[in-house]
């Protein structure tokens, strides 16, 4: 089966997720388990949302399926996912081992891919997806995980989470 087909798949499963939950921790809860049974090249999925109130701000772990990282609070100014967070974009690292500012979770992650999720336009958090394999992130996966966090803050927005 093509890849493309097992990807929309995976896009409308996350989708019938997206509805079937009642609550965005559900949702999250489920998302990070689905993922890497889904898609094999995903080998850590993850939430990073900002602490509430916390200054300087803070990225704090939340769902999670993998490796225990010891990277459970990152600064934003820290790690791919704080300058993810910071400057509100998708960050894709194809070889993690070139980016001085990768902070490692587990030493068999070859490579990454970074997701802001938006609340009412504003950064809340993001979805964190590591692979054993280099360059993992195609530009469908990127499509993908772009559509899980657009859901996820979709989700926070109508269980009325503040940011
Ligand atoms: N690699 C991330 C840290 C999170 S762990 O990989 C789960 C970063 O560089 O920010």
């Amino acid at each position: 089966m093509p890849v493309t087909t097992r990807i929309s798949e995976v896009r409308n499963e996350i989708s019938e997720l997206s509805h079937a939950t009642t609550s965005a921790d559900d949702f999250m809860r489920k998302m990070v388990k689905l993922l890497p049974e889904r898609m094999l090249k995903y080998n850590w999925v993850g939430f990073y949302m900002l602490e509430p109130g916390t200054q300087p701000p803070m990225l704090v772990l939340g769902a999670f399926t993998g490796a225990a990282t010891p990277h459970t609070r990152i600064p934003l100014n820290q790690g791919i996912c704080g300058a993810a967070a910071s400057s509100g974009q998708m960050i894709v690292i194809d070889d993690v081992s070139r980016d001085p500012r990768y902070l490692a979770c587990s030493l068999e992650t070859k490579s990454e891919i970074v997701v802001p999720v938006f609340v009412h336009g504003k950064v809340a958090g993001e979805l964190d997806i590591d692979s054993h394999f280099p360059s993992a992130f195609t530009a469908e996966d990127q499509d993908l995980v772009r559509y899980c966090a657009i859901l996820t803050g979709k989700k926070l927005e109508t269980s009325g989470q503040k940011v």
